[in-house]
């Protein structure tokens, strides 16, 4: 397989030429043909997907959440609920000749689904000439995008247009006052008809994601339940998480997805399917009437971590490995900086070679064996930036 858009150079510079490079903030540190054990990935170019590059727990990469902006125009309260915060300087946000690089070469390390996330990724001006960049790249099967849904009224067409087939939508509340409560700046009417101008713009499924707060929304499950099943939408919760510093969660405040699942279930019957591809984040259930199928994401009290094949990709081009990672590894500066695509894509096998994370897992332990489990004495990079 050859790469287009790549500015190789023969083996001998290369080690020359990239090893010496220093990441900015990162962990590359110059040294991308080690993997901590002294042995040296194999390229990516011509790289057979039958020989995925693993992680330490047997973990193949093959999905890639792309962060295009870390702004927001929403505060949720479980998210970003601060005004302030300080975010990536302009001339640091990837351009999309830059991202799509980066998705070339993920794809050749075995990725084949990419989810665009933000923040709000729809803030993200023309987001739909990357996605009409991205569509057609060779290996990729799945594009996404999962959004706020402010803006998608104007933009559902033109995303279609460009290629975009589905799309997943936060709607945690069908009460105008509680969605201005937990988002501090959200219009519950934009998001309506947001999802239906992106139902009318052929994106299917038009998945709904609720996030599910103890005292804040569980008196909705079945309200939302509803709304989706007479829209012919898919309706998904998801468990609170700890996810970065700003929010105030507590173990409380989590709708266990057992609960969820039996609070839906108990008003519509419900068989499970399982995980999408075996490794999805959401269990999925079909309701018995052939009324649809809803997700749960249980990432607190069901973690699966064992089964994580995501890897993300935050605006400034820093590669992530879990959702509660404290750093990053910057591709963006040895890229700016002239390194070849298979520098680069050692780069990345070499992270990914190293990866152990397993943070829910984790979690889940501790709080079983201790019930000792401090939230904020592990500080992560913030979901906001994260890409979710
Ligand atoms: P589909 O491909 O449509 O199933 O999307 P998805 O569920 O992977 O993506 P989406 O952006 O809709 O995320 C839904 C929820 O799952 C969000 O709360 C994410 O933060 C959470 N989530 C996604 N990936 C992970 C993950 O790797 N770990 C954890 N803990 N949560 C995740
Ligand atoms: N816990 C669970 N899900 C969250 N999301 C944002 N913050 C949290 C949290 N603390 C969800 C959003 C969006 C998805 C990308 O992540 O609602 O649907
Ligand atoms: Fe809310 Fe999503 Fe914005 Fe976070 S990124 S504040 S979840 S709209
Ligand atoms: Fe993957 Fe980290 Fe989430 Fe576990 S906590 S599923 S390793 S992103």
């Amino acid at each position: 397989m050859t790469l287009r858009g790549g500015r190789g150079v023969k083996s001998g510079k290369r080690k020359a030429q990239g090893r010496e490079r220093k990441g900015e903030g990162g962990r590359i540190e110059g040294r991308p043909g080690q993997n901590g054990r002294g042995i040296e990935p194999k390229s990516c170019i011509d790289h057979n997907n039958d020989m995925a590059t693993l992680d330490i727990l047997k973990r193949p990469v093959r999905d890639l959440r792309i962060s295009v902006t870390d702004r927001c125009n929403y505060r949720c309260t479980y998210c970003m609920p601060r005004d302030e915060y300080t975010w990536i300087d302009r001339a640091k946000i990837l351009s999309f000749e830059e991202i799509e690089r980066i998705v070339r070469l993920f794809l050749l390390l075995g990725v084949d689904k990419i989810r665009l996330t933000g923040g709000e990724p729809l803030l993200r001006k023309d987001l739909e000439k990357l996605i009409g960049r991205l569509v057609s790249l060779d290996g990729l099967k799945d594009l996404s995008l999962t959004t706020n849904g402010a803006s998608l009224a104007e933009k559902a067409e033109a995303l279609a247009w460009a290629g975009l087939r589905r799309i997943n939508v936060s709607l945690d509340t069908l009460s105008p006052e509680k969605f201005r409560q937990l988002t501090k700046r959200g219009n519950l009417q934009d998001v309506l008809s947001g999802i239906f101008a992106a139902q009318k713009a052929g994106l299917n499924p038009v998945k709904i994601n609720a996030v599910i707060l103890r005292g804040t929304n569980d008196d909705e499950i079945i309200d939302l339940v509803q709304f989706a099943r007479q829209h012919g939408l898919e309706m998904r919760f998801i468990e609170y998480m700890d996810v970065g510093n700003a929010n105030s969660w507590s173990l409380e405040k989590t709708v266990p997805k057992k609960e969820i699942l039996q609070t839906v279930h108990s008003r519509f019957p419900l068989a499970e399917v399982g995980r999408r591809d075996g490794h999805a984040p959401a269990v999925d259930y079909r309701f018995l009437d052939g009324g649809g199928n809803i997700g749960i994401i249980g990432s607190v009290t069901e973690p699966f971590c064992s089964s994580c094949t995501r890897a993300r990709l935050t605006a400034d081009g820093r590669l992530v490995t879990c959702l509660f990672a404290q750093q990053g590894y910057d591709l963006k500066k040895p890229m700016r900086g002239g390194a070849s695509d298979e520098w680069i894509c050692e780069a990345i096998a070499s992270v990914w070679s190293r990866r152990q994370d397993r943070y829910s897992d984790l979690r889940w332990e501790t709080i079983h064996s201790t019930g000792a489990y401090q939230p904020r004495a592990h500080k992560k990079i913030e979901m906001i930036t994260l890409g979710g």
